[in-house]
């Protein structure tokens, strides 16, 4: 029979996060407006609704990485805001927090307010188009991120041992280089999952090519992968600039596989699992260690819901950290679109 002291000390055990996720990405307000279709420009009409939310790519990501996560693993986000009493980010932060999303290791730099998007959601199309603004707030400093790993190691008793860094490339590429480079040396585990997602088309092939030798796990953009595609294609194949080009249904399909193989035929030694989601076909997926090429179709919905996040919602669903990668267990199904097999539904390992 155990005494109560040691039941206690039993139920604090389990109790306590066993690990940490480390999650840099934006963090926003969303102001939504719905409407039936998508207005044409210098018109006036009415919104069906409106509504507004938490926003941004590592807010979303880490809201459903706790759901999906939640249980014995603390989820850390890490971003930055103007000031925690800016009613804006007090908004936001309380939305974070109340589904368990830990806030403790933002970093408060001042600015007019919190970063906000305006977008419309059409209905008729289920596209969702968005504007937004900094407010003078800037990036998160390389030195905060680093201090922030620091203490995680501190704090690893408490609120668990850190397994796995996100960065979203929100700077220049070497600049996310060297924040993961921050997160392998402070940690000590070279081996740890690190994930960085590759969403703005603005970043130059060369740097993501450097950055991809530093990474376990990338996530692309269909829309980088849209703007690098001749850059990347380059071997005679591509005579005419992207927007004039008609494209078979097949060389639609084959776009998104054929740029991660070339990326991977710039990025000799790199070994991680490179993810892209493709919209209404599915989502690609290349092991850069070996070359092999996956392929997960898209499940048509009835009715699209909310289309704002979805990138960022799969990104979350589909980061399965573990010390031995993300998503070790998958057996994702090879190649085409056409001979393709489904991902297994139960894609999941835990923390460590
Ligand atoms: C959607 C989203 C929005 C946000 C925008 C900019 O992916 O995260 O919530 O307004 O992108 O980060």
């Amino acid at each position: 029979c155990k005494s109560e002291a040691d039941a206690k000390v039993e139920h604090d055990m389990l109790e306590r996060p066993k690990d940490r996720i480390l999650f840099y990405g934006n963090l926003c307000l969303d102001n939504v407006l719905e409407v039936a279709a998508y207005p044409k420009e210098d018109t006036g009409s009415r919104a069906l609704a409106s509504r507004k939310v938490l926003g941004g790519n590592g807010a979303n990501s880490t809201r459903v990485l706790k759901q999906l996560r939640g249980g014995r693993c603390t989820v850390s986000w890490i971003g930055p805001v103007p000031r925690r009493g800016d009613p804006d980010t007090a908004f936001a932060l309380g939305v974070l927090e109340a589904d368990g999303v830990d806030t403790s290791l933002l970093e408060e730099v001042g600015g007019e307010g919190l970063p906000t998007s305006f977008i419309v959601t059409s209905r008729e199309s289920g596209s969702r188009t968005i504007v937004s603004t900094r407010n003078g707030v800037r990036e998160l400093g390389e030195a905060h991120l680093e201090a922030a790993v620091r203490r995680m190691l501190q704090e690893e008793a408490r609120l668990g041992r850190p397994c796995w860094c996100h960065l979203e490339c929100r700077q220049a590429p070497e600049v996310t280089a060297r924040m993961a480079e921050a997160w392998r040396s402070v940690t000590g585990d070279r081996a740890l999952p690190l994930s960085v997602e590759v969403e703005k088309p603005g970043m130059d092939v060369s740097g993501v090519v450097a950055l991809l030798g530093t990474c376990t796990h990338a996530f692309f953009s269909s829309e980088w992968i849209k703007a690098h595609e001749d850059e990347l294609l380059a071997d005679g194949s591509v005579t005419e600039p992207a927007e004039k080009r008609q494209r078979t249904e097949e060389q639609r399909q084959q776009l998104a596989p054929r740029c991660l193989s070339a990326l991977r035929g710039r990025a000799p030694g790199a070994a991680g699992l490179w993810v892209c989601a493709w919209g209404d076909l599915g989502a690609f997926a290349l092991d850069a260690a070996t070359g092999t090429s996956y392929f997960q179709p898209a499940v048509k919905q009835a009715r699209v819901v909310d289309s704002v996040g979805a990138g960022d919602t799969f990104n979350a669903a589909t980061s399965t950290p573990s010390r031995r990668g993300l998503g070790p267990s998958w057996r994702w199904s090879a190649a085409a679109p056409s001979r393709a097999a489904r991902w297994p539904r139960s894609a999941s390992a835990r923390c460590g």
